[in-house]
């Protein structure tokens, strides 16, 4: 199998759960502390090796393409006001990646997201990172699940282990266990009610993907929800060639959700060394 280098970045969602927040401005833009989303995602991304970033934007995330491109006053003005500092964190924005963006025109899902991005993929594995699923892990999640591909050359997906009712919001896998953190999916769904759900064992948003998918994805139709679901082509390619499942060490934080975003913001503040103790010491004099 060739190496991992480009991934795959859906961002044409309408994200309806955080509106009026997300009315003008893309989901993919809220910041947690100062960083936007897809910025953490695409650092993710770089520090697992990958080389070529692939966006799909739609109407109004015009923001995003901007966010990693130059901005020539503000760097200007930074450079003349001697904040070297600010410049040089500004500056590796736009150095992270080969940034490449392609345009779905319609929010018909996120299956239908990812094969917009056929023609940018070409004829080699990709990854497809969510940008509102944020990973706070020491070694990067994308890059655990490399080392499942890599040994067993074969298509990855990230789970988490989910207990109790909240696992019918995610596609699950049924699988047999290789060890603590590998799985060989025999089978997934999307969205089972609680009682039918196959296993405790959620889908998150990162896959380690094999072009082959990409004809399927084309004869799918639409499925849970009326949007083309990425769980219902794999479900078909996994009829035809072993599929993975890494069961990640680090934790993932639902950033397109209301209360997610909120707990991922505190969670990412008092990791940051300058104000996590006032932090720290406000939320304790809340005596809740
Ligand atoms: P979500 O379901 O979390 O995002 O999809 P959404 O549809 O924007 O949000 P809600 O549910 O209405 O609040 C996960 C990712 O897939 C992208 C989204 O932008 C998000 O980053 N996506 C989803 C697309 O690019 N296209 C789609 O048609 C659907």
């Amino acid at each position: 199998m060739p190496k991992l280098r480009k991934a795959v970045f859906p961002a044409a969602g309408l994200g309806t759960r955080f509106l009026p927040a997300t009315k003008v401005m893309p989901k993919e833009m809220l910041a947690l502390v100062d960083k936007p989303l897809i910025q953490y995602v695409v650092e993710e991304a770089v520090d697992s090796g990958i080389e070529n970033v692939v966006i799909v934007t739609g109407r109004g995330k015009q923001a995003l393409e901007d966010h990693f491109d130059i901005s020539f006053e503000l760097a200007q003005t930074l450079a003349e006001r001697g904040k070297e500092s600010v410049l040089k964190e500004l500056n590796k924005v736009h150095n992270l990646a080969q940034f490449s963006y392609v345009r779905q025109k319609q929010a018909l899902g996120l299956g239908h997201a990812v094969l917009v991005a056929r023609d940018l993929v070409g004829d080699e594995p990709f990854a497809v990172m969510l940008p509102d699923d944020i990973v706070d892990a020491e070694e990067p999640c994308l890059k655990q699940m490399m080392a499942v591909y890599e040994k067993y050359q074969a298509p990855v997906i990230a789970v988490t282990q989910i207990d109790g009712p909240e696992i019918s919001r995610f596609g699950v896998i049924a699988h047999e266990k290789i060890d603590e953190q590998t799985y060989k999916i025999t089978d997934m769904v999307e969205k089972p009610p609680y009682q039918q759900a196959p296993s405790n064992m959620a889908i998150i948003g990162r896959y380690i993907l094999t072009p082959d998918l990409f004809p399927i994805l084309e004869q799918t139709g639409k499925g849970t929800g009326g949007e083309i679901q990425l769980t219902d082509a794999m479900k078909k390619l996994l009829a035809v060639r072993p599929f993975y499942a890494c069961k990640f060490k680090g934790k993932r934080h639902d950033a397109g959700d209301k209360l997610g975003f909120l707990i991922a913001t505190i969670e990412f503040a008092l990791k940051r060394k300058e104000f996590s103790e006032d932090l720290r010491g406000y939320l304790k004099s809340l005596k809740l």
